[in-house]
């Protein structure tokens, strides 16, 4: 049978492709730590448990297209609260960030098109944009410039003929980085100079360290026809099956042309949008102040056991719940199918994300990895030790 050139030149999410060997592992007993995904512990608000089992009507029938008035009322709300001025048809519900993301690839971009993305980034978003036949071109960042790219002497080299958007991640997966209120703006100058879409994943946006103010992009006015903001309940109300998550726009034509595309699933489940319009109204209480709190200490525990560990590198991160890490490794895949296949300390071993996936050369990632920290300080620190003794005996193997 034949596939499409499309589908064949996506990868896997690299979350797919160690399951195989984390169910053997636990098969023969072995308990795996799971430093990989970000599937925080963190409770999802009983108001959304509430609202579902409170929803009156007798029939679960079709939501609009957009959504429902009742969720796409608490964004609109949520988003005034930030201080922006949108309306409920600047806002479209989605399957999560991920389908908003899709979207919007579909809608602006043509075969061979490009899109700026600070690297590392997260990396679905290859499989979003190379679906549609465009491509990315990276934003190189290093850990030694805290992963900070809004800069035009690096940005604008990078602009050509093909390129038609900017995406960037702010808080960011996997980097951790949170713009300053300069860079963002030099981002939307950027981006209106040159007639590019600036997409703005702000699906962490709550999760910034040391008392920063919470931003949005859609603050900038005057670039309104340029940005499109992508959001999610997922991660900021620990509901990451809830699939519920919104494209945010003020271009008018964008919103059209993504409604054509609503065909392919009709509507946002109508339960999952009353739990999630919840779930927005309880930020106009201090519920985040708690939320974060646990998020810095489970940073400051990550940051404290990593900084044990001989040989490893790392930043740390101003936002989000992630580290990209350097081990001293010829190649963190590797280093993953041996403590999922050949290692155990008393009995356990822990996963991480390799970083390959979040480099357009993947050589770049090779022996760098992604960490998430969304379980307790405890667990955390204890998966960091025994990542520690993985990769002596990892090397110890090879030497
Ligand atoms: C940066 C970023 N964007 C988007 C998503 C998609 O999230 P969801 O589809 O669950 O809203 C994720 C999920 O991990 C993410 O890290």
């Amino acid at each position: 049978m034949k596939f499409s050139r499309k589908v064949e030149v996506c990868g896997l999410s690299p979350v797919r492709k160690f399951y195989p060997c984390e169910v053997a592992a636990a098969a023969r007993g072995i308990q795996v730590h799971h430093l990989n995904i970000g599937q925080p512990d963190i409770e999802t608000p009983e108001v959304f448990f509430d609202a579902v089992r409170n929803f009156e009507d007798k029939v679960v029938a079709y939501a609009p297209a957009p959504g429902i008035p009742a969720f796409l009322e608490a964004v609109r709300d949520y988003y005034q609260r930030l201080g922006c001025e949108i309306s409920c048809d600047d806002i479209l519900a989605t399957f999560g960030g991920s389908e908003a993301l899709q979207m919007i690839m579909s809608c602006i971009l043509d075969d061979g098109d490009e899109v700026l993305v600070p690297e590392p980034y997260y990396p679905n978003y290859d499989t979003f944009i190379r679906i549609t036949g465009g491509v990315i071109r990276p934003i190189p960042t290093t850990a030694e410039e805290s992963y900070h790219y809004a800069d035009r002497s690096r940005i604008e080299p990078l602009i050509n003929e093909h390129t038609r958007a900017i995406l960037i991640t702010n808080p960011g997966n996997p980097t951790g980085v949170v713009l300053s209120e300069e860079e963002r703006r030099t981002m939307v100058d950027i981006a209106k100079e040159h007639d590019l879409f600036l997409i703005s994943d702000e699906v962490y946006r709550e999760i910034v360290y040391g008392g920063r103010r919470v931003s949005t992009m859609l603050e900038y006015d005057d670039a309104a026809e340029n940005i499109v903001v992508v959001d999610s309940v997922s991660k900021r109300f620990s509901a990451t099956g809830t699939r519920v998550g919104t494209l945010v726009t003020r271009n008018k034509q964008l919103i059209l042309e993504a409604s054509k595309l609503c065909q392919s699933r009709l509507c946002i489940a109508t339960l999952e949008q009353a739990g999630a319009a919840a779930m927005y109204n309880l930020l106009k209480s201090d519920y985040y102040a708690d939320v974060l709190s646990q998020y810095e200490q489970r940073k400051d525990m990550l940051v404290e056991s990593l900084s044990k560990l001989p040989g490893v590198t790392f930043n740390s991160p101003e936002g989000a719940f992630y580290i990209m890490a350097t081990l001293p490794v010829d190649d963190a895949e590797k280093l993953q199918y041996f403590l999922l296949e050949e290692f155990d300390d008393q009995g356990e071993t822990v996963m991480f994300t390799p970083a390959e996936g979040s480099y357009s050369n993947p050589a770049d990632g090779r022996n760098k990895i992604r960490i998430a920290y969304v379980t307790n300080p405890a667990d955390i620190a204890r998966g960091v030790e025994i990542l520690g003794r993985g990769i002596e005996a990892y090397n110890a193997r090879k030497a």
